[in-house]
């Protein structure tokens, strides 16, 4: 017997378990399955596990090489393998500062600089010292990327939105809709207008073509020379900055060692640290640099990541679920399931082993969410009595930066009260006992057994956001080393992108043939006449 066939057996008999009998049989099952860490309390007890899962789970990680491979990347080896490159986010949070090397070469004091350079101009920015070509203060910051380049900051911006200064008005142009920089330009004045170009290759077009509407906004109202003092460039690829126009000084560099959807940590978050200020955005490095400790020193039953990324692929490999809910109950938090979707499905989305072998179970889940309690009143009709399996995770402060009357204790009952609801669900005989008519009770029963994770946490700061997206950076790691994904690279996405040049050529060009599909052709075709009469 493998680890693979004792789960896939223990999963067989776990389907026939419901999580209400579980609690029943065992006064301790919160005490067993629950773990803290610093601020944070994760209650896993609603889950369809018993010891024996744990157990099972805990070895397939052993034997997965888990600890050999969570060593390989704190330590710059090339675990990207396809791209050949290490993958060290974990550097630019690097906090007791101790040397990592790749090729022999320490990375850190580079780090140092540029986090250096961006504490001088974030200050010179909130300050007032750096000021427009025409010799006004900043007062608007536009982050114009797409991808990593632009959810970390801004997803990171709404979490931190308490600790921001009041002084200047942040915007994250991303999509190549001109709708988004036409909007976001009529809001903004540009003599006191500050573009943080953000691009890891600077060749993306997306972010390109809105730079490029930018600068000539821009220039049409202040003139060419006006430029370096309204653009700064965060890259990896000074040629490009350089080519754009954009001075190699006014310029932010990373490194290739960290990925797009990993880059939040890095100059890639210039526009938090202007919004938020360096001593807040250094707090969010130690939240991230003290979970990298927890997941890198503690053991694994003890250990939050590898706990959440081994229930997570419980469900999804053994157990047949296809989706995963992220349901913050922190207003803060409303761009987190759309962060996490970019870095849990571009890292996890693949079917191919490292090795090259293709596989033959299921890997990174679709991922979806929305704060709650709004998702109350739309999606949740389906977890509750749809028929997906489909695990949760909960996330909520017990104490609000807002607390106003009862709003935040409602909050609370509520996402207590859905765990509650989703793992017991509701009887015929509870609803009979009600007094519904008969013909209403099949309506009425909820079957329960939904599985959910509890994470708490005192309440939002940026060391708890810092070390809340760590977790889940690593949670998404280890289900990747178990999977035998490489969860660095995206090769995913190249395809749309190259048939889209193709198309925009034909929509731009009558002459051109068209030699698609019968579908294709005919789409190409009316956009054509209706844009060309
Ligand atoms: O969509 C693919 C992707 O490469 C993401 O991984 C990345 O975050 C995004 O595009 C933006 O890339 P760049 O920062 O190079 O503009």
């Amino acid at each position: 017997m493998t680890i693979y066939t004792d789960l896939v057996a223990h999963a067989e008999m776990m389907k026939t378990k419901h999580m209400r009998d579980l609690f029943a049989a065992d006064p301790n099952r919160f005490q067993k399955f629950h773990v803290t860490f610093g601020e944070f309390l994760l209650d896993y007890s609603k889950n369809h596990i018993t010891d024996e899962t744990m157990t099972l789970l805990q070895r397939l990680a052993h034997e997965s090489g888990l600890a050999q491979a969570r060593q390989d990347m704190f330590e710059g080896k090339r675990i990207n393998t396809t791209e050949n490159r290490p993958v060290l986010h974990i550097a630019l949070r690097n906090r007791d500062n101790h040397p990592i090397y790749v090729d022999g070469h320490d990375v850190m004091p580079e780090i140092n600089m540029v986090l250096d350079k961006m504490h001088v101009f974030s200050d010179d920015v909130r300050q007032g010292k750096w000021i427009g070509a025409t010799g006004k203060t900043i007062t608007h910051v536009v982050n114009i990327g797409i991808g990593g380049s632009d959810l970390g900051p801004a997803m990171a911006m709404n979490a931190l939105a308490f600790y921001k200064t009041k002084d200047i008005q942040f915007h994250f142009v991303s999509n190549v809709d001109g709708t988004d920089i036409v909007e976001t330009l009529k809001k903004c004045p540009a003599d006191r207008t500050l573009f943080i170009i953000s691009s890891k290759t600077f060749t993306t077009q997306e972010t390109l073509t809105n730079a490029q509407t930018a600068r000539a906004w821009l220039v049409a109202q202040l003139g060419e020379e006006a430029v370096s003092r309204h653009f700064v460039a965060v890259s990896t690829n000074i040629e490009a900055v350089r080519a754009f126009g954009i001075n190699p000084e006014n310029m932010f560099v990373f490194w290739d060692f960290v990925g797009g959807r990993y880059s939040m940590w890095s100059a890639i978050g210039l526009s938090l640290m202007i919004g938020i200020g360096y001593d807040n955005f250094i707090d969010m490095l130690t939240g991230a640099y003290e979970m990298d400790q927890h997941f890198l020193t503690a053991p694994f039953d003890k250990n939050m990541p590898v706990l959440m990324g081994l229930i997570g692929l419980w469900y999804t490999t053994y157990l047949g679920a296809e989706s995963y809910a992220v349901l913050p109950y922190d207003q803060y938090l409303n761009r987190l399931p759309a962060y996490l979707q970019q870095l849990d499905m571009e890292s996890n989305g693949k079917s191919v082993q490292k090795s090259g072998m293709p596989i033959s179970y299921h890997t990174g889940p679709i991922l979806f969410g929305e704060p709650g309690t709004n998702g109350q009143h739309s999606f949740y009709q389906l977890i509750h009595q749809g028929t997906h399996l489909i695990p949760i995770d909960f996330i909520a402060p017990i104490h609000s930066l807002n607390e106003t009357g009862d709003h935040h204790p409602i909050l609370l009952a509520n996402v207590v009260a859905q765990a509650e609801a989703l793992m017991r669900g509701k009887t015929a005989e509870e609803v009979r006992d009600e007094g519904t008519p008969e013909s209403l009770i099949p309506f009425k029963i909820f079957q329960g057994n939904h599985p959910s994770n509890m994470l708490l946490f005192d309440k939002m700061t940026p060391r708890v956001f810092g070390s809340l997206i760590a977790l889940y950076e690593h949670k998404i790691f280890v289900q990747g080393v178990i999977w035998k994904v490489n969860s660095f690279d995206q090769f995913g996405v190249e395809l749309g992108k190259q048939l889209a040049k193709t198309v925009l050529k034909e929509i731009k060009d009558y002459s051109q043939n068209l030699n698609h599909d019968s579908s294709t052709n005919a789409l190409i075709q009316k956009i054509r006449e209706k844009r060309h009469p």
